[in-house]
């Protein structure tokens, strides 16, 4: 027989009597058969702890970090309080520091914050052009490997794998700031970074948004009055813009945003001659020169210790909103009385000189800080008559040039 005749062609073609046909088995029996092969030679046990490995590595992975769960229903966003270039990591459960770039970090506000986060162990990258900061701010820092400092203008795009940016980098007084397009193209940079590296990102922005305020004292929700084509729109409409930016990014590319609108701030370490209400009086003051108090010494203004922001700045950017929130020291004063408390502080017979006002000067500014108090558990502790001597200190040493080193290196 040729062997294609073994195969089977098709239906009805195969004798049906000749054929046989075992009788089909009994569901149980098969059943038996499987359970006596697995019990013989141990192979069920083979079978269990197959299984239970794999199950208890899985879960011990899994709990470990809860975030990462794949049966966790998403997080909604801002719930998910710290996320770097690394990953979602929780921040109580946070086992390194942070990598952080501070622009500006060569600056007053800058220096003492980078002292804060070094202090906390954070890796602490300053970027800055020295337009209006100091190295000496931050001198004390060299030779710690979690600290490097950058010579460079932020207005140039800039790459650099970091978790959080604080961006402080503008020059913020009145001699300063007319020159620089700071504002606008640095912010634009930054955030552009921020977006490249799943960076957050935290604008230092300001009380002159409000411009010269009709609300008093201002919350977040006011959107201000000012002049933008005045001698200050650089700055006020510069941090403005900056703001919306950072928004956009926020809104259009996910970007992790803070935003700090803030207020008068003083303390060591600030410019000497930069045209700042404080500094301007303390530098007088101890110089011997008369004050200078502008229009009828009338305006108020809050000032607010330096410490006390960078502790704000820092609650901001570690919290879980955006923001933005007013920082500063509710405590109001007049121009006049400031100048008083100065005097009292340095010399008793300082002279004040008055002189016209500078144009656009606001009239009244004064913080409503209900937001941040509720939000992020943040009020200023240090108040004026506490904090001018610090300062007065400081300044002191720098004019007259007492070179202890005390007063650069100290962390407030
Ligand atoms: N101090 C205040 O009372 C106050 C109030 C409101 C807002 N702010 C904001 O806080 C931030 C810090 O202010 P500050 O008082 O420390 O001022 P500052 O002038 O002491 O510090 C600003 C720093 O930014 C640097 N910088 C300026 N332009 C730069 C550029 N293009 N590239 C790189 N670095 C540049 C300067 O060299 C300086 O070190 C600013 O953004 C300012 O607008 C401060």
């Amino acid at each position: 027989m040729g062997s294609s005749e073994l195969i089977f062609r098709g239906h009805g073609t195969q004798q049906e009597s000749d054929s046989y046909t075992p009788k089909p088995p009994k569901p149980w029996e098969s059943l038996t058969r499987l359970v006596r092969y697995l019990v013989r030679e141990q192979r069920l046990m083979f079978l269990l702890i197959g299984i239970a490995l794999p199950t208890i590595i899985f879960t011990m992975l899994y709990s470990s970090n809860p975030l990462s769960s794949p049966e966790d229903p998403p997080e909604p966003y801002h719930k998910i309080v710290y996320q770097g270039s690394g990953g979602k990591i929780p921040l109580g459960l946070k086992s390194r520091g942070s990598r952080i770039v501070v622009t500006g970090g060569a600056g007053f506000v800058g220096s003492h914050l980078v002292d804060r986060l070094i202090k906390r162990g954070d890796s602490v990258i300053v970027v800055d052009n020295f337009f209006t900061g100091n190295k000496e701010n931050v001198m004390h820092h060299f030779g710690n490997p979690n600290f490097e400092l950058i010579r460079h203008d932020v207005v140039e795009p800039l790459l650099l794998e970091v978790d959080q940016i604080y961006h402080l980098a503008c020059p913020a007084s009145p001699v300063h700031y007319k020159y620089n397009p700071t504002n606008v193209v640095g912010t634009l940079n930054m955030l552009g970074l921020a977006k490249r590296v799943g960076a957050r990102f935290l604008l230092t922005s300001t009380s002159e948004v409000y411009g010269d305020p009709l609300q008093h004292p201002q919350k977040e929700t006011y959107w201000g009055n000012v002049n933008p084509i005045g001698v200050r729109s650089c700055y006020d409409e510069g941090k403005r813009t900056a703001e919306t930016l950072t928004m956009d990014y926020h809104r259009g590319a996910g970007v992790e945003v803070r935003i700090a609108r803030i207020f008068n701030t003083y303390g060591p370490r600030m410019c000497i001659d930069d045209g700042r209400v404080v500094s301007n009086l303390v530098a007088q003051a101890l110089r011997k020169e008369p004050m200078t108090v502008y229009g009828d010494g009338k305006q108020t203004r809050s000032f607010q210790f330096v410490s006390d922001l960078v502790e704000g700045l820092m609650r901001l950017m570690e919290g879980e909103h955006v923001g933005p929130f007013n920082l500063g020291n509710p405590g109001e004063f007049t121009m006049l009385e400031l100048a008083e408390v100065v005097q009292q502080t340095i010399d008793p017979n300082a002279k004040i000189e008055f002189r016209p006002n500078t144009e656009d000067d606001p009239h009244k500014r004064k913080p409503d800080i209900s937001r941040a108090k509720e939000l992020l558990g943040w009020e200023p502790k240090v108040p004026l008559r506490k904090g001018l001597p610090m300062m007065v200190k400081d300044f002191r040493q720098r004019i007259f040039g007492d070179h202890n080193k005390d007063a650069s290196s100290s962390t407030l």
